[in-house]
This record gives structure tokens, sequence and C-alpha cells, in this order.
């Protein structure tokens, strides 16, 4: 087929990005507004602000993906793509309805995209993992490779939002092998970077990933979660609670009064040991799936870490050494760290996946959905 393009927009939480992509997965310009700043001073996300900043960056984000595309205007691209759910649902309508105006106006292709496939396909855009070289300007970028995941494989979704495994068949045809049935893993990681003061605007997991690689991860115990069930959940809400009660005694210990007060490397072995056994939850949860997928008939080998915690190096560095240590080998795919977490790319790749199957949506009364099976 010809190669067409894409533009895709995304707002499902506290990001506006937007991206043209072409349909053999180059960059050709994408733009993203975080407002990292406005939720910093909260210590979360607050939808309203959230809403509003949405409003005022879409049109300035937009233009600015579809000028460094070099592109004249949206008329110039063949299809729109825009996620739909889950999110906040006063966020997701900013970017829908955007991307539906814009479908109407120039009678464009439209595709709704769900934000989870969206993670999840980012495995399979073609790049260059050793030395992926990623458009940030306007030029044409180079793929030097393009090592892609096929279906049938597994995904391992740990974001903000989800925490899950899936078996993943093709386009639109996932099955949940486990979940969380708490808290996220991008949750426990927030809030312990809350916990020890840390900058958590835009996501506290990389405050506390810098921090921990200063500490030392066995200095404080901590129970690994759901010890007793043989299955592939997970659950972070205990941890989180462990990790708040062991803050608090060390800082009584040390005779504080609060534990701002920690000391540096206090904070960092709390980072440290809470990172460490937050991981040890995802590699046992990951083997016993692993176990399972290589007694089935045609069984998977190939597994793609995705959403915003893969950019996280330590857990890349573990799942990789669990692949290599497989008796067959499994291949691993993670996006770089920056088409991890939330941004526009996202939606054009996912919308471009869908068309080459053949799968579109009629703009007119696109819906958002703050939860999406
Ligand atoms: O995928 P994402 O951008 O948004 C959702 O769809 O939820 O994921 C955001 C989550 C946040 O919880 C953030 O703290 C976490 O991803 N995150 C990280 C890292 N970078 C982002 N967690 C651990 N280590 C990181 N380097
Ligand atoms: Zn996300």
């Amino acid at each position: 087929t010809k190669p067409f393009t894409v533009l895709g927009i995304e707002s499902s939480c506290d990001d506006t990005g937007a991206a043209v992509l072409r349909s053999d997965g180059v960059i050709l310009g994408e733009s993203l507004a975080s407002q990292s700043e406005i939720h910093e001073e909260f210590g979360g996300i607050v939808p309203g602000l959230a809403k509003t900043a949405h409003e005022e960056k879409i049109d300035s984000v937009v233009n600015e993906a579809i000028a460094r595309a070099g592109l004249n205007s949206v008329a110039d691209v063949d299809a729109i793509g825009v996620t739909v759910g889950p999110g906040l649902e006063i966020c997701l309508r900013v970017g829908c309805n955007k991307a539906r105006e814009l479908a109407m106006e120039h009678k464009k292709p439209f595709v709704s995209v769900h934000h989870l496939e969206a993670h999840i396909l980012m495995a399979r855009l073609p790049f260059d993992d050793k030395n992926a070289k990623f458009n940030v300007g306007g030029t044409e970028e180079v793929h030097e490779s393009k090592r892609t995941v096929q279906f049938p494989f597994l995904a391992l979704l740990v974001s903000g939002g989800h925490c899950q495994l899936m078996k993943c068949l093709g386009i639109g045809r996932y099955e949940i092998i486990g979940g969380t049935i708490d808290d996220s893993l991008g949750e426990a990681f927030d809030k312990t970077a809350r916990l020890l003061g840390l900058p958590v605007g835009g996501g506290g997991g990389p405050a506390v990933e810098k921090l921990a690689k200063e500490g030392d991860p066995k200095a404080v115990e901590l129970p690994i979660p759901l010890q007793k069930r043989k299955d592939c959940d997970f659950s972070y809400a205990g941890l989180k609670t462990a990790v708040r009660m062991k803050t608090e005694k060390i800082a009584a210990e040390r005779g504080l009064d609060s534990v701002d007060d920690l000391s540096h490397e206090d904070k960092a072995n709390i980072a440290s040991s809470f990172q460490n056994v937050a991981i040890k939850h995802i590699e046992q949860r990951l083997k016993r799936t692993m176990d399972m997928l290589e007694n089935e008939d045609g069984g998977i080998r190939s597994l793609a870490v995705v959403g915003g915690v893969a950019a996280n190096q330590e857990l890349r560095r573990r799942l990789e050494a669990i692949c290599e240590s497989r008796n067959e080998p499994w291949e691993m795919m993670v996006p770089p760290p920056r088409l991890c977490t939330d941004q526009g790319a996202m939606a054009a790749w996912a919308a471009i996946e869908r068309i080459v199957v053949g799968s579109t949506d009629i703009p007119d009364n696109q819906e958002v959905y703050a939860r999406f099976p």
C-alpha cells in the first residue's frame, strides 16, 4: 500500500499531545504540552485544571505538530486519530472534539483510539531501540533497523492508571491474564514520591528512579505483595502502606517530627527498597505468566513492556534478564522512554494500525469513555 500520513491527538490525562506519523512508522512531527508545573503545586492531577490547560493548548499543539511535519495545514494529512478513552472524561472530550471538527471540516477518515491499545502498539512502531533517532523538529528521521514485535505477543502494561498482563492476538484482540486488584504500579511510584517530598507533577516515577540509584535496595525490609495468591494479578496498595509505615518508623527512630526531615541517605534507601520490591512483584507475576504461555501450543515468546513505567531503566534491565534466562529465550521490546509515557505519536500510530486492517469510525457523534473495557 501507498504510504499515508495520520495526525494523532492525545488528551486523556495531563498531557496535550499531537503528532503526524507516516504509515511506515516515521514520526514526521510532534508536539507535547505537559501540565506538570500546574499539577505540581497540588501534588496530583486536578481534572478541572487539566481540562482548561488542554483547551488552552490544543490548537497550538496541533498546529506545531503539523508545521514540524513540514505540512501547511491539517488538509495535508490523510486521516485523523484521537484517544477516546479510558481517561478523564472532560479531558478526553477536548481532544476528541478537536479531532472530530478537523475530520469533518477537512473530510478526513477518522479513527477513535483506545489509550491502552495505543500504549501496547507503540511496541510495534518500527524503530531501532539501540540506536534510535527521533524527530523533534521536523526533519525526517532515519530508522536504522525496523525491529518490531509481531502478534501474538505478551504485553506488560504498566502506567499510572493500569497494571496488566495481556495476551495480544491482533488489533482489537486482547485477553487479560492478570490485572491489579487495587493500585497500579505508576500510582505506587507517585505515592512514594509524594511521601518522600519529591517532585510529582507529571508523575513521580522519574524522581523515585533517580533517587533509588543512590540508595541500597535491601536497606528497608518491605513485603512482596500477594505471596499467597498463585495467579498473575497485582496489588500495590499494601506495599504503599508498608512504605509509609516504614518511613514513619525510621523518622521516629531518628527522633524526627516529620518524614520531611529524613536525611538524603534514608530517603534514597527507602526509594531504592520500594523500587526493588515493586519490581520483584512484577518479576514473579511475569515468570508465572511465561511458564503458562510456554506450555501452550504455539506458545508466545515475545514480551512488550509498555506504559509510562516502562520508561524505568531498572525495570527494563531486570525484565530483560528474565527474558534472557528462560530455557527458550524470549525477545523483549520496550519503546524508547519518551514514547512510553503519554504523547501524540501513540494516537497516530494506533490509528495507522487500525486503518491498515480497514477499521475506521464516523466522527459525527463520537463519544468519549472514562471507562473503556
Ligand atoms: O502512561 P502514562 O504516561 O499515563 C497513564 O496512562 O497513566 O504513565 C504515567 C505513569 C506515572 O505514574 C509516572 O510516575 C510513571 O508512569 N512513570 C515512571 C517513570 N516514568 C513515568 N515510573 C517509574 N519510573 C519512571 N522512569
Ligand atoms: Zn497512558
